[in-house]
């Protein structure tokens, strides 16, 4: 299985992927993951990225497909995976499709810009296993602690509600048109075309969770 997540940030397409990606095990591949990693280990793709994404743009389409290339070469990929955060724009878009990759599905997850400011406020994940919680949604056991790995929590930088404006602008302006170009390629009669489906991602975790899975079945 071939999916890929689309959604304005704060969807819920990280927490969605985890699901996922256990439920058919496939990998999760996340692009905002890897350009974390890369600014944890200080590379100079990190460098470079920190500075974009503490403000909330777009990193490079070169260098986003750059990633890709690279992690699709890995063995866990061969069985299918999972596109979180990627494609952003319609030059990814492109680009997966010239390269006949051949994605099953594209998940529109859908939520309004202010459940989204709401939610991202209350964000807080592991720095080492990427586990995502919510002060309000979805709290740990004990504040502020990982349930799983006892480390502490941490705010990510881009979630500053300036910062989590820019990116929606971003993504109405760049990410959005993303929902016509596969909408449309879903109603079209070539062969090999993904399935599109729109979901409520306003719903509770574990209900878009199932209408998810009814919608790719089993
Ligand atoms: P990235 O890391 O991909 O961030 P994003 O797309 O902005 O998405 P988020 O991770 O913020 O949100 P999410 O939809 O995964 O929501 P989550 O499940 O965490 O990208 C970061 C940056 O990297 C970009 O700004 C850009 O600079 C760069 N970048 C990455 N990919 C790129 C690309 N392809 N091209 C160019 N640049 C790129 O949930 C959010 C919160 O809500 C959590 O607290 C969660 O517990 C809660 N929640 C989730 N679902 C529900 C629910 N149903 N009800 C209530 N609460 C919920």
């Amino acid at each position: 299985m071939k999916i890929i997540l689309l959604g304005p940030p704060g969807a819920g397409k990280g927490t969605q992927a985890r699901y996922l990606c256990g439920h058919y095990n496939i990998p999760h591949i996340s692009t905002g993951d890897l350009l974390r990693m890369a600014i944890t280990n200080k590379t100079e793709l990190g460098l470079q990225a920190k500075k974009i994404m503490d403000a909330g743009d777009l990193v490079s389409d070169k260098i986003i497909l750059g990633i890709i290339k690279e992690r699709l070469q890995a063995d866990d990929c061969q069985n299918g995976f999972l596109f979180d955060g990627f494609p952003r724009t319609i030059v990814q878009a492109e680009s997966i499709k010239e390269q006949n990759i051949g994605i099953d599905a594209v998940l529109q997850i859908d939520v309004d810009d202010e459940e989204i400011v709401k939610r991202l406020s209350g964000r807080r994940v592991c720095p080492s296993t990427g586990r995502i919680y919510n002060v309000i949604f979805d709290p740990p056991k004990q504040e502020g602690i990982d349930d799983e790995t006892g480390e502490a929590l941490i705010q990510r930088v881009d979630d500053k509600e300036a910062t989590v404006r820019q990116r929606l602008a971003v993504y109405r302006k760049q990410t959005e048109p993303l929902i016509e170009f596969y909408s449309n390629l879903a109603g079209a009669s070539a062969t090999g075309k993904p399935a599109f489906y729109k979901v409520n991602g306003s719903l509770p975790v574990d209900e878009v969770k199932d209408i998810v899975i009814k919608s790719l079945g089993e």
